[in-house]
């Protein structure tokens, strides 16, 4: 018999064995200083191109104001308790309200995490008898709730209508034997490439087959849409989503997240989330500052539209320069290069320290072998100088990629 840390020590897992090599630069990097276009990495200013602050709110000074009277005024405690026991406040209340309506839907319901809360509402939504059809490529935590399901499930691939309907077919004769229902769960903007989910042409099939829709739209609540409603609003098709998930992680620069949807189920998920059902409430100064912040949303759209000036001006300049961006239809702006994880590794080097840009970067195993993406999140903060630094820095390192330097610096720092 082994000792259970045994593995532990030996195998850290496929981003643990980097560790050496990369923890604190690559993983684990501190960006220091206000969030803004422009902050501290390793002593030295940088352009950031890595935080979903879409719409600068994280440090516009009336959000830093909201933040800092509901603390004053509440600490960051109140309340205490889980939502059912002693942790419910008419703000709370007052919060789901406001994110269904701007959602265009019957009721809402917070969650303290997007993650912990899909994992749970997944797990909430189905029994073994339900059968769940999703996208090859979603987030990590819808991965991880339909590995709760304990009955059928099938995957699509990535935005494939074919597939789509291929698992439907094929979904739906196990619902038939077994008595239960279909859950298809997409994203409403992928996060690693930025593709919309083709969610006007899933629900289009509604017609033909019985399915209910999950959407999570953490990257599109705030970026996409009329007023920033969201995915479903940019595709006209809000009304076929049944449970619509947004976190305030990304537009909202906050924390929390909430589902909406019919008020029944809505009630339902209140009821039998287990994640909420036994965890603390979200405190008060994050729920008052997110009701700041969407109110800010609601009312302020020259936020989204300079997002769009800046997301539209790097993209053409991206792809003007000769740049892969895929098929992005969002702000979400991933530059696709060929190489291997040393070449990466030394690539993001030369651009944070010579070229004074953080972005993230994207390798094997999350995306194949041979693949590098840089992964740029444009934001309202961005002006157009860092555009064109960016864009500048971006063709010599190009160059550097193809002529074989990134592969002989890359071999000295595995
Ligand atoms: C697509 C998607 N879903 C869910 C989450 C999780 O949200 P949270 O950060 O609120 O846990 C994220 C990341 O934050 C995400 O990108």
């Amino acid at each position: 018999m082994k000792d259970l840390f045994d593995r532990i020590k030996d195998d850290k897992g496929p981003l643990g064995n980097w560790s050496k090599q990369a923890e604190g630069y690559f993983i684990f990097p501190k960006l220091e200083g206000n969030i803004s276009n422009r902050m501290i990495f390793n002593g030295k200013k940088v352009i950031t191109w890595s935080i979903n602050d879409y719409l600068g709110l994280a440090n516009h000074p009336e959000v830093i104001k909201a933040d800092g009277e509901a603390a004053m005024e509440y600490g960051m405690a109140y309340p205490m308790g889980a939502r059912m026991m002693s942790g419910h406040t008419k703000f709370h209340e007052q919060l789901e309200q406001e994110c269904a309506e701007f959602v265009d839907k019957d009721a809402a319901y917070l969650v303290n995490f997007g993650y912990q809360g899909m994992v749970s509402a997944i797990d909430a939504l189905v029994t073994k008898n339900d059968v769940i059809v999703y996208d090859m490529d979603t987030h990590a935590c819808i991965i991880d709730g339909v590995r709760l399901h304990a009955g059928k499930r099938f995957v699509y691939r990535h935005n494939d209508i074919e597939s789509f309907k291929k698992n439907l077919k094929r979904a739906t004769k196990i619902a038939e034997q077994t008595g239960g229902g279909i859950l298809v769960i997409s994203e409403g903007v992928f996060g690693m490439r930025g593709e919309q989910g083709r969610l006007a042409e899933i629900i289009a099939l509604k017609e033909k087959y019985n399915f209910r829709l999950l959407v999570d739209d953490a990257h599109g609540f705030g970026t996409l849409g009329e007023g920033g409603r969201g995915t479903g609003f940019e595709q006209g098709v809000q009304d076929g989503i049944d449970v619509y998930f947004a976190t305030f992680a990304k537009s909202m620069a906050g924390i929390g997240a909430f589902f909406a949807g019919d008020k029944d189920v809505i009630q339902f998920l209140q009821y039998n989330m287990r994640s909420q059902m036994f965890a603390k409430s979200l405190p008060m100064a994050m729920v008052k500052g997110a009701l700041k912040r969407l109110d800010m949303i609601r009312t302020m759209p020259e936020l989204k539209d300079k997002l769009w000036k800046i997301t539209n001006s790097l993209q053409k300049g991206l792809r003007d320069a000769g740049f892969d961006l895929g098929t992005t239809k969002t702000c979400i702006t991933p530059v696709f290069l060929k190489g291997e994880i040393p070449e990466a590794m030394a690539m993001v080097h030369d651009l944070r320290e010579n070229h004074g840009i953080f972005c993230s970067i994207v390798v094997y195993p999350v995306i194949p072998k041979g693949l590098i993406i840089l992964r740029l999140i444009p934001t309202a903060t961005h002006v157009q100088e860092d555009i064109d630094e960016t864009i500048a820095a971006f063709s010599e390192i190009r160059t550097k990629l193809e002529n074989g330097t990134y592969k002989r610096i890359g071999a000295t720092m595995v």
